[in-house]
């Protein structure tokens, strides 16, 4: 098939398909088998900066699941390495962030770097990627959305209450504002070379605004996801994923997207409604249902489906990523599932 006309794309651009397409995020990751091998021989990071083995990671989910579309693997943090803040993934908390940035000065030390020359390793993946590929499977590109990036910068790590990055936009707009316009170019660079080395959609992670009262939002986060996708290729489906953010829908839909992500807090009905049915919408499984038999399995699938009404523009996913214990059989089931249900 050829790629523009792959059911994942067309569905992006709210195209009738003849079946609701389906991915999910962290297909590739600590559930599946193959993955955990890899692991068990090298560090995380290596893993993101070896071509190769970010290649095969990527694809080995699309062959195994049956699922219309691969992502890139890689993380949203890479980003901040080249800044100079000490990135690690240390076994079992987590990445960390060695030297987080707590104040204006803090902010304006940060290393500035050109993301084509300092993330070649992922733009290379990409590449090698699409060869592997052939054109069997859409490609997603992905970066973290500024707000999420810049909490993890801020609070060094996984947070509760967000404390640190609250107070900064609180005591020092201008501070922050400087950093996330900052962030907002790097990852407008970023995904633009992700696209030049064959991404064919790109999808904005911004796993941590729900955090945010819908009215800071609107004033701290918005306009920088806004920036970053007025900036990308044009042509080019940009999905804006985010969690926890049912009360905010009105805000990401004008930060931008074609498609619109939504997690399963919200039905996936009254989220499309208040993003408005003129965007494309991704979701919404809860990821904790792939715990349940197939039989219930199937049941939840049926009722997304339903509440999408066959209408075009409908991307099956789950509304964040797949958990590390979840049963790889009961994937494949709820792939096949969507596939069966909708088929028109
Ligand atoms: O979706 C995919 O399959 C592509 C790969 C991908 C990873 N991270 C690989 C990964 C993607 C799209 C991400 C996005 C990401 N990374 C987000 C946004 C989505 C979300 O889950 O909210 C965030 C917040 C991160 C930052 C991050 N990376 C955290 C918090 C962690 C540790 C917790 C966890 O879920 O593992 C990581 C590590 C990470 N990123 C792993 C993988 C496969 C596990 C690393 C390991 O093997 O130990």
């Amino acid at each position: 098939m050829a790629e523009t006309n792959h059911p994942f794309l067309a569905a992006c651009r709210r195209e009738q398909t003849p079946y609701t397409p389906v991915w999910l995020m962290r297909q590739a990751g600590r559930y599946m088998e193959d993955y955990r091998k890899l692991r068990a021989q090298h560090d995380f990071l290596e893993l993101c900066k070896r071509p190769d083995l970010a290649a095969e990671i990527t694809v080995t989910p699309v062959q195994r699941l049956g699922v219309d579309a691969a992502i890139l693997f890689a993380d949203i943090l890479l980003i901040l390495e080249p800044m100079g803040v000490g990135l690690e993934y240390s076994k079992g908390d987590g990445p960390v962030i060695h030297r987080p940035v707590r104040s204006g000065k803090d902010i304006d030390a940060l290393s500035d770097f050109d993301p084509a020359q300092e993330l070649s390793f992922v733009f290379e993946a990409v590449k090698k990627i699409r060869k592997t590929l052939d054109d069997k499977a859409p490609l997603i590109g992905f970066a973290g959305a500024p707000f999420t990036l810049a909490s993890y910068l801020i609070e060094g790590c996984g947070s509760r209450n967000y404390v640190h990055t609250k107070k900064l936009f609180y005591g020092a707009p201008e501070a922050w504002k400087r950093l996330m316009d900052r962030l907002a170019r790097l990852v407008a660079a970023y995904l633009n070379c992700q696209i030049a080395a064959g991404a064919h959609a790109v999808q904005l992670f911004d796993s941590w605004a729900g955090c945010l009262t819908p009215g800071d939002y609107e004033q701290f986060a918005m306009p920088y996801t806004k920036a970053v996708i007025d900036a990308i290729t044009p042509g080019i489906p940009v999905i804006n994923f985010s969690t926890g953010t049912a009360g905010s829908l009105k805000h990401i839909r004008a930060a931008g997207g074609g498609v619109i992500g939504l997690d399963w807090r919200v039905n996936l009905d009254e989220g499309w409604a208040a993003v408005g049915n003129d965007v494309a919408v991704q979701g919404n499984l809860d990821p904790v249902a792939l715990f349940a038999a197939p039989k219930e399995i199937k049941t939840r699938v049926a009722d997304i489906l339903r509440r999408a009404g066959g209408r075009p523009g409908h991307i099956f996913n789950l509304g964040h990523g797949v958990l590390p214990e979840t049963p790889v059989d009961h994937v494949i089931a709820m792939v096949e599932a969507v596939h069966e249900l909708s088929a028109r």
